[in-house]
C-alpha cells in the first residue's frame, strides 16, 4: 500500500488524482446542464476547497462567477461543531443562483452555519457541491447537498486540499489515516 507520513500520523492511499478528476468531469457535466443560462455564483469554502474548486471550474463551461469565503475551523481530527465566524461572504446574493463548494461534509455543522447566512440574503436558489461526504457522521439534514463526489467512511482523510493540522493540502491524491 502507498503510505505517507503527515506530521505524527501515517496515511494510506484512498483516492487517486485520476479518479478524483474523472468524478469531477461527471459533476461538471451535470452542472453545465443544470445551470445553463443561469450564471451561477460558485462560493468556495477555504482553505479545503481550493484544489477541488480549481479542477471543477476548469470543466465548468457555462458563464459563472466565483468567490471564496473562509470559516474558522477546528484543529486535529475531530469536528467540534464550534463554528466561530464566516469571512468574505458576498453581500449581493439576492436572486442569484448559488453553489457552495466544499471539500468535505462531515457533521454538517459548518454548512449549516454557512447556509443560514446565505439564505438570509434571499438568493434564487442554493445548492451545495462537496467532493466528499461522510454520511455516517452527518448530524444535520442538508437538503441543499445536491452534488457529491464520493461518499466515504467515517475516517480522517488528507490531501487534495484537505489538511491534517495544516499539512498535506498540496498532496494530489487523498489519503486516509491508518494509525
Ligand atoms: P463539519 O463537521 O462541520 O466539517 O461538516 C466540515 C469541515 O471539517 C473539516 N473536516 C476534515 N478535514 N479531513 C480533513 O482534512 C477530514 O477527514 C475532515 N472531516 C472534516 C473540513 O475542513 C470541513 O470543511
Ligand atoms: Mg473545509
Amino acid at each position: 500500500m502507498h503510505k505517507i507520513q503527515v506530521a505524527d500520523r501515517a496515511f494510506g492511499i484512498f483516492l487517486e488524482n485520476e479518479n478524483i478528476n474523472k468524478r469531477i468531469s461527471l459533476i461538471s457535466i451535470q452542472l453545465n446542464v443544470d445551470y445553463e443560462d443561469r450564471c451561477p455564483l460558485f462560493i468556495g469554502v477555504l482553505n479545503g476547497s481550493f484544489m477541488f474548486m480549481s479542477d471543477l471550474l476548469k470543466e465548468v463551461s457555462i458563464s459563472c462567477e466565483v468567490a471564496f469565503i473562509k470559516v474558522s475551523s477546528y484543529e486535529g481530527t475531530e469536528s467540534t461543531g464550534a463554528i466561530k465566524e464566516t469571512f468574505g461572504l458576498p453581500q449581493d446574493l439576492h436572486n442569484r443562483d448559488i453553489i457552495i463548494v466544499e471539500d468535505i461534509v462531515d457533521t454538517g455543522f459548518t454548512l449549516e452555519h454557512i447556509l443560514a447566512q446565505v439564505h438570509a440574503q434571499k438568493p434564487a436558489s442554493v445548492k451545495v457541491c462537496s467532493l466528499l461526504l461522510k454520511p455516517e457522521s452527518l448530524k444535520k439534514e442538508i437538503p441543499e447537498l445536491e452534488y457529491v463526489g464520493f461518499e466515504i467512511p467515517n475516517e480522517f482523510v488528507v490531501g487534495y486540499g484537505l489538511d491534517y493540522n495544516g499539512l498535506g493540502r498540496n498532496l494530489k491524491d487523498i489519503y486516509r489515516v491508518i494509525d
